[in-house]
């Protein structure tokens, strides 16, 4: 059981339809932690460098224009197994495929505005991470309830 830490997003879609505290709600009943935490608009140097695996994509485009449409909220969650449980929270890219009880599957319809994004692996996590973080606004705090989460 490896402690990761993981980059979310909740995207703009969700934060125009009140949907930040559901998701992050989510994401903290499981009993992952939230160690860094801000609401911010990406610039779209930011989203072309977050979004850089697709830049060859027919939809590059159209993905850096919805994810710089409005704030954003992002934040790091640290638990075990942290990249791996918040992708499966997730659910699939496309929420038509994503099944209930899954995070796109229960609040999304389209695949360009699927409300939230995990990152996909510990090499993706650790590059995310630190483009939207500096280590000192990763905070490393004890939980009471984390032996019974984490024990
Ligand atoms: P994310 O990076 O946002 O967490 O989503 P993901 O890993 O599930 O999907 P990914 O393949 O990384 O794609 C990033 C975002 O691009 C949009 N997309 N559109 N039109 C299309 O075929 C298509 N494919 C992907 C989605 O909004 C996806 O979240
Ligand atoms: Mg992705």
């Amino acid at each position: 059981m490896g402690l990761e830490r993981t980059l979310i997003i909740v995207k703009p879609d969700a934060v125009q339809r009140g949907l930040i505290g559901e998701v992050l709600a989510r994401l903290e009943r499981r009993g992952l932690k939230l160690v860094a935490l801000k609401m911010m608009w990406m610039s779209e140097s930011l989203a072309e460098a977050h979004y850089a695996e697709h830049r060859e994509k027919a939809f590059f485009r159209d993905l850096v224009r919805f994810i710089t449409s409005g704030p954003v909220v992002v934040g790091v969650v640290e638990g075990p197994n942290a990249i791996e449980v918040t992708r499966t929270m997730m659910g699939e890219t496309n929420p038509a495929t994503s099944p209930p009880g899954s995070i796109r599957g229960d609040l999304a319809l389209t695949i360009s505005q699927n409300v939230i994004h995990g990152s996909s692996s510990p090499e993706a996590a650790q590059r995310e991470v630190a483009l939207f973080f500096r280590p000192e606004e990763i905070l490393s705090y004890e939980r009471a309830i984390d032996r019974w989460v984490a024990g």
